[in-house]
């Protein structure tokens, strides 16, 4: 089923979720939610697929209007090439169905990476798609070919380029993939690993963290709202009192 496209619910106030206004998933366990099955890892790809377009739905439907995902890192590249092009291919299909039902489409698509290691056909769509959902009401950023060292290091060598002395915060983070957007409230990790694995270095210094043993194709969007009503419980001080 294909439900990020659909015409959004009557949102539900920001409050009721504790203010959170972004929300990042790390999905892990693709692989091995394939191996307990006996069936290949691109299988466990193609499950994951189907739940982050689920899980994104719901996470927007709760009135949540920033969702990250990671889905493929720059050291994802290292990976059989068999599982490269099985994940690249289920991306492209993901924008392939994007296209066709833009017209109901309430939310901009954001790629976070560098696109050039990507494939002409791959870039041009996220491309596309970027371009003609800009300004939508909610905002799904995929990190795609991400890495945040060199996302923080891509953004100092442009403000050198740009002659720039005394860098301010506000200067870096306009440089960051991730400047259209606040900075995450909440980063999910499925998968049972409790590390960041180069993901949002700069942005999450005030994240909230939720780690679960949960494989990502078994996430359930109950088990996001039981991440969500964690989050409610935490008491955030931003480094003060
Ligand atoms: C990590 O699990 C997952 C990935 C490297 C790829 C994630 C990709 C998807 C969910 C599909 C992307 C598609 C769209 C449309 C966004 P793993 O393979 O490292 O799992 P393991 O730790 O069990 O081996």
């Amino acid at each position: 089923m294909f439900s990020l496209f659909k015409k959004k619910k009557k949102p539900v106030e920001t409050a009721q979720v504790g203010g959170l206004r972004h929300i990042a998933f790390i999905m892990d366990g693709n692989g091995r939610w394939a191996q307990k099955r006996g069936l290949p890892r691109e299988s466990g790809h193609k499950k994951g697929a189907e739940v982050f377009e689920e899980i994104v739905q719901h996470c927007f439907d709760r009135g949540i209007s920033f969702v990250t995902v990671y889905a493929f890192s720059t050291e994802n590249w290292s990976r059989p090439e068999r599982e490269v092009n099985a994940i690249m291919e289920l991306l492209a299909d993901y924008l392939d169905r994007a296209e066709k039902r833009f017209r109901d489409y309430d939310t901009q698509l954001i790629f976070l990476g560098d696109k050039d290691r990507l494939s002409a056909r791959l870039r041009e769509k996220a491309i596309r798609l970027e371009t003609i959902s800009a300004g939508r009401k909610n905002t799904l950023n995929i990190a795609l070919n991400y890495g945040s060292r060199d996302e923080i290091l891509r953004a100092c060598n442009a403000l050198c380029a740009e002659g720039k002395h005394d860098i301010t915060r506000e200067d870096l983070e306009a440089h960051l993939y991730t400047s259209a957007s606040p900075d995450p409230d909440l980063i999910v990790r499925t998968g049972g690993d409790t590390r960041i694995s180069n993901f949002l270095l700069w942005q999450a210094a005030y994240a909230e963290f939720y780690f679960t043993k949960t494989l990502w194709p078994d996430l359930t969007k109950e088990e996001v709202d039981d991440a969500v009503a964690d989050f409610c419980t935490r008491h955030r001080r931003f480094g003060g009192l």
